[in-house]
């Protein structure tokens, strides 16, 4: 690769690490969880190995976190504050180990003692005092220059302002961490991601009255600038600070050798379920102070100390309770109530348990400690059950075999499997189970449904638990009067509202039938029906003539799709919706699509990304000139389009079929024979 694109590459690198640190540090929303910051970091270091012409002042090599904001004064660190390296496993502290041991040039390979110190996740903070007065505290900021927050430390009540034991340095800056504790972040989850956050945002409050309402915690582990201190060891240290008063971590050990960091690792992984604060890993710090200031420190962390962290998606609690949801189609997922636990950056309290044979089979119980994973977006999930910490009175969970509704649940049997389903479900009874309705007027108003701005799924919950909404219709014939005295509504929001209800009067066809969310009627399907009928009159007709068989013709609709929409048909609630909403709605009848276009009867698909127009674009393009667009390779098709980075497996089944495969240009070209 040419120096010029790499370091192109570099700075667009750093640019998005600075928007990132912003975020983060100086505004509290960050962009990513810790784990994927790491690994922008990391990305970030192994170039600058890689290339040595790399550098920049932003590098996280020479910064730690983010420049203080403009809101507080800002102090020069006497000693500056810095960070930790990090070790992920055995192999990483076992190396750690060794490099000690060779810059100390040690003959024999020690075991070393180490003060082991759970990391908590909070804000780290600088504590001056002078002869035993509190006089000034500073943020870390960028880790030479720090923002005075010193009135709103003052409001902490773990931070003792006057110290008065006899060996109390003339002069020390004590160093520590500030946060909340995770029972206390209950009541301030809306406003932020996390504890770490909390306790940033509000330790950066421009009104200490407004810093006081937040119950922050400080716990101290170390210090900067220190004048006249005998002590000769991290453990003394520690012990030292208690008995000046200050708050330390129950959870201190001094351990010799990496087998022992070890087994204390995983202990307190386990108990960090039971902690009330968020640890992230173990600070191991050699125990000597004389050995630390041989070692000194490389660029901005010490050779002395290292973090050894946590599983970033992983993390061990406690299953309170086993609720049971019901969803659109009537399927009952168990779901886990944790004791709450950070788990990357994201506080989990539900876990989804999939289904009643998941719980079977791992045997999941209430009150069972377990292994939890978070990946991406989706909902946590239960690993494992450590049945070792079960109670001799523990009980099997035993899943419900009612809908909450009060009705019998069913399994049921799969002709193609020839099994019967994992999921038990309520039966379809659509409206009439009340969990189901509720779900159901989620998805009506969902964004591919009637999409009425304000009006999501948050509002049907309260709506629906206010008796104002059961049934769709009900939405378009809303109590206004009431809604404008409930909390958080006024005139004009109510007004907001009416608007967009009566704006999503006019609704397509194809919308129309989509928001009724009838099983196995995706938005494609409702497409394809909204297509085929094209009056929505035709639709109602469909149950009152028996015809719905008659939709077996349409490419795309089977059996299952037929067997629901007369499952739905059948449903007295459900005609009754559909009847009331046609009194209320426009619903648009579907245009004619042409059909004498260029590309009439010809039928394409793409593959890869298109140049200069997007996926979406493309096709209602080629829908204009009366082509059609299908989703799987298959002897239909004329012709794959590809863009960049086509899929192998499609253009390999396309060229097996002898499928026409084209380009871009070539598809311009055809559309341009039109004119
Ligand atoms: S020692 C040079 N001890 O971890 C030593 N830090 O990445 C640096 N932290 O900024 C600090 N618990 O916010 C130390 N027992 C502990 C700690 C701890 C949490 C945080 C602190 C620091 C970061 C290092």
């Amino acid at each position: 690769m040419d120096r010029n694109k790499i370091k192109k590459d570099y700075n667009e690198k750093i640019k998005n690490l600075l928007r990132l640190n912003k975020h983060y540090y100086d505004l509290n929303k960050p962009l990513v969880n810790d784990h994927e910051y790491d690994q922008i970091k990391a990305d970030i270091l192994s170039l600058e190995k890689k290339y040595d012409f790399l550098e920049s002042v932003n590098s996280p090599s020479k910064i730690v976190g983010f420049k203080p904001s403009k809101t507080f004064l800002k102090v020069l660190h006497r000693v500056p504050m810095l960070s930790l390296s990090n070790a992920f496993d055995e192999e990483d502290l076992v190396n750690f180990e060794k490099k000690i041991n060779n810059f100390l040039d040690q003959k024999s390979l020690n075991e070393l003692e180490y003060s082991a110190e759970p990391k908590i996740d909070g804000i780290s903070a600088s504590l001056i005092f002078k002869k035993g007065k509190f006089i000034m505290g500073l943020s870390r900021g960028d880790g030479k220059e720090g923002e005075d927050i010193t009135n709103n430390l003052m409001t902490i009540d773990d931070i003792p302002k006057n110290i008065s034991a006899k060996n109390f340095p003339d002069e020390i800056d004590i160093r520590g961490e500030v946060f909340i504790q995770n029972n206390d972040f209950e009541n301030l989850k809306d406003k932020f991601a996390n504890p770490r956050n909390a306790a940033s945002g509000s330790l950066r409050q421009k009104n200490p009255q407004d810093t006081k309402k937040i119950p922050l915690k400080f716990i101290a582990y170390t210090f900067g600038y220190v004048n006249n201190m005998k002590i000769k060891s991290q453990s003394n240290y520690l012990q030292q600070l208690s008995e000046w008063g200050f708050k330390i971590n129950p959870f201190n050990k001094t351990i010799k050798g990496i087998k022992n960091l070890m087994k204390n690792y995983h202990e307190i992984e386990k108990k960090r379920n039971e902690i009330d604060f968020d640890i992230d890993g173990i600070v191991y710090k050699i125990n000597s102070f004389d050995l630390q200031k041989r070692l000194g420190n490389v660029a901005n962390s010490p050779r002395w100390a290292i973090a050894h962290k946590f599983s970033a998606n992983k993390g061990i609690s406690k299953i309170l309770n086993i609720e049971i949801q019901v969803g659109r189609t009537g399927a009952l997922t168990p779901v886990a109530k944790i004791k709450p636990i950070n788990i990357g950056g994201v506080v989990v309290s539900n876990a989804t348990l999939h289904n009643e044979d998941e719980i079977i089979r791992k045997d999941i119980r209430i009150n069972d400690t377990v292994v939890l994973e978070r990946a991406g977006d989706v909902i946590p999930h239960v690993v494992s059950v450590d049945s070792k910490k079960r109670r001799k009175e523990s009980k099997k969970f035993i899943f419900p075999k009612k809908c909450p509704c009060g009705y019998e649940t069913i399994k049921e049997y799969n002709e193609i499997t020839k099994k019967f389903d994992a999921v038990r479900r309520c039966p379809d009874r659509g409206f009439d189970c009340d969990r189901i309705a509720k779900e159901k007027l989620k998805h009506f108003v969902s964004k591919e449904g009637f999409n009425i701005e304000g009006f999501g799924k948050k509002i049907v919950g309260n709506f629906w638990d206010l008796k104002l909404i059961r049934l769709p219709q009900d939405i378009f014939n809303l109590n206004y009067k009431k809604i404008e005295s409930l909390d958080g509504w006024g005139k004009q929001s109510v007004a907001n509202l009416r608007y967009a209800i009566e704006e999503k009067k006019n609704i397509s066809f194809e919308k129309f039938v989509y928001a009724l969310g009838i099983r196995h009627i995706g938005f494609e399907n409702a497409k394809l029906i909204a297509k085929t009928l094209k009056n929505p009159e035709k639709f109602l007709n469909l149950s009152k003539e028996n015809k719905v068989d008659d939709l077996l013709n349409i490419d795309g609709i089977g059996e299952t799709q037929i067997t629901s929409l007369k499952k739905f048909f059948s449903n007295k609630t459900n005609l009754k919706v559909i009847k009331d909403l046609q009194k209320i709605l426009n619903i648009k009848k579907t245009l004619e699509n042409k059909t004498d276009g260029v590309l009439s009867e010809k039928i394409f698909m793409f593959t890869g990304k298109l140049t200069g127009m997007s996926r979406a674009e493309a096709k209602s393009l080629i829908e204009k000139n009366s082509g059609t667009i299908i989703s799987n390779v298959s002897k239909k098709l004329d012709y794959l389009i590809i863009g960049e980075k086509p899929t192998k497996r499609k253009v390999d089944a396309a060229k097996e079929l002898k499928i026409k495969i084209i380009d871009q240009s070539e598809l311009h070209k055809l559309l341009n024979k039109s004119s």
